[in-house]
């Protein structure tokens, strides 16, 4: 075991970490972030220390060049980047959405496998590769830093991807990232792959090499931890592993793995790992996607030892049972921090501790928040306060909000709900239902409320904390307007957090739509449309 923060690497044993857990981890099916969430994201993604935020693909809608053109005029430190197909008008719209970031980055992409050019793209290898020279060659005009992959490259022509790099390379490309977009590749098959295309393309020594590799069998981090030990200096991961189907290589563990055996192979990254925890925590809170307690690094239990075996080990030497300190991840934050009586300033100073910089109303809120939770629980932890502050955050940029509600219910009786929603025009709306049980029927009379005919996918309950009186998050998924989105809700009333959960679920469908339509506006007028990687 290695305790490599001690000293610093030298600057080519440096790892870049390229972040696109917003744009292919949102990318997910059910993930529906609105711009405020989106620079939540980033602005913690900039605390956590990563390279590159690649924040997302700004012509696909103007919902995404809205959120990729606030994080570049509102994130600071890491290289905001857009992405691109070889378009024109893609690379306009990447240009347009970075241009205010003081660090932009074009990130541009073509298929290079004979399955890609022949099925999706219908065209030749020498439009493929005219239309590399000419995107990178415009990217170039725009911006210094830019990226270019050759999409599918590790199901294509190692020789024929290589010609192709090399025409990018020859552009002005200052990133070359070599995607196994199908997650198909294994490490001994990329590692041969990334070292033949460095004998094949001279050029691609004086640039950056970056890896991108999908999970679909599992081998994301190994595949992108070798293509670290054949050159690569830039990984492409996303926070909690999320993307395309089974997601992309998780950046916690490609992080921890490079830290915690540095002894091996001398490499590190930048990341201030101590903020690994609160990042996976609020991506999952955001994104509805849970974090499974056995995840590595983040997950609950990873660092929880039940034989007793091993917990005799840990009592008497930490490193008998343990490679890595929960503290050095971020996920011993449960201390208490805050007692039934601390007044204002105190929450103000715990917040801050958490990274959160809240004042004046939103502060007035939090702390009536606070308080009521107090009132109910014996000790508020930092997990707490950072659960019930994310809620409010989330509450003032709602389309539509939750009053009250109340329910009626026992296990003699048909639950009955009454709840009363405010609607984007400010009015507010009351109706009742029953139903199976009372989280079904607070649900049917939130649906009659909006009037909206939303399908649950799906409900899920966790404990932020522990003890019977733990705040309870819900996350609700549901099909409404034609597409997927999900919310949450935190409470110490689990139907109170449901009911939030819900209500927040039908404001990004909301949402949603209205960005939907308006692209479509767009999309007539501009690029004809092929799918996005
Ligand atoms: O998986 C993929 O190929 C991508 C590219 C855009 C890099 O996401
Ligand atoms: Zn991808």
């Amino acid at each position: 075991m290695s305790d490599a923060r001690e000293a610093a690497v030298p600057e080519q044993d440096q790892v870049r970490i390229f972040d696109t857990t917003l744009r292919d981890g949102e990318q997910s099916p059910g993930i529906s972030l609105n711009t405020a969430e989106k620079v939540e994201i980033a602005h913690q993604l900039a605390r956590l220390g990563v390279d590159v935020i690649e924040a997302g693909f700004p012509i696909t809608s103007p919902g995404d060049f809205e959120a990729v053109q606030a994080i570049s005029r509102q994130v600071e430190g890491p290289v905001i980047c857009g992405l691109a197909r070889t378009h024109k008008a893609d690379i306009d719209a990447a240009w347009n959405a970075i241009k205010d970031s003081p660090r932009p980055r074009i990130h541009t992409f073509i298929s290079t496998s004979d399955i890609h050019i022949e099925h999706q793209l219908q065209t030749t290898r020498d439009d493929v590769k005219g239309e590399a020279k000419a995107a990178v060659a415009l990217a170039r005009s725009y911006t210094e830093d830019v990226e270019f992959s050759p999409m599918d490259a590790t199901r294509a022509d190692v020789e024929f991807t290589a010609e192709v790099c090399a025409i990018a390379v020859a552009e002005g490309a200052t990133t070359v990232n070599i995607p196994d977009t199908v997650g198909y590749t294994t490490p001994e098959e990329y590692t041969a792959y990334l070292r033949r295309l460095y004998e094949l393309v001279p050029g691609l020594g004086g640039v950056t090499l970056s890896v991108h590799c999908h999970d679909d069998l599992g081998l994301a981090v190994s595949n992108s931890y070798t293509g670290v030990l054949a050159g690569a200096r830039q990984v492409e991961c996303a926070i909690n592993g999320i993307g395309e189907r089974a997601g992309n290589c998780s950046l916690e563990e490609i992080v921890m793995l490079l830290r915690t055996r540095r002894d091996r192979h001398g490499l590190d990254t930048a990341v201030d790992t101590r903020e690994l925890a609160r990042t996976s925590r609020m991506v999952s809170r955001l994104t509805g996607y849970s974090v499974p307690p056995n995840k590595a690094v983040v997950g609950r239990n990873a660092f929880a030892h039940e034989s007793g075996i091993h917990q005799d080990g840990v009592l008497k030497e930490r490193s008998t049972y343990e490679i890595m300190d929960a503290t050095e991840v971020g996920l011993d934050s449960n201390a208490i921090v805050l007692g039934k009586h601390s007044g204002r300033h105190a929450l103000k100073d715990a917040l801050e501790q958490l990274g959160f910089k809240v004042e004046g109303e939103a502060l007035r809120t939090a702390f009536k928040r606070f308080k009521e939770i107090a009132d109910k629980k014996k000790q508020v932890t930092a997990l707490d306060l950072e659960a019930i502050v994310s809620d409010e955050m989330r509450e003032r940029s709602e389309a539509y909000n939750l009053a009250w509600f109340e329910v009626e219910a026992g296990s003699r009786r048909e639950p009955l709900a009454t709840v009363c929603v405010t609607l984007p025009s400010g009015e507010q709306s009351t109706a009742k239902s029953s139903g199976d049980g009372p989280v079904d029927a607070i649900f049917g009379a939130i649906r009659q409320a909006v009037g909206s005919d939303a399908e649950l996918r799906r409900y899920e309950v966790e404990a932020v904390t522990e003890g019977t009186d733990a705040l309870g998050e819900v996350t609700v998924v549901l099909r409404a307007n034609g597409r997927l989105a999900s919310g949450q809700g935190v409470s110490t009333d689990i139907l109170e957090a449901s009911a939030r959960g819900y209500v927040r679920a039908l404001s990004n469908a909301l949402e949603g739509t209205a960005i939907r339509e308006a692209e479509e506006a767009t999309a007539d007028a501009a690029v004809e449309r092929t799918p996005g990687p």
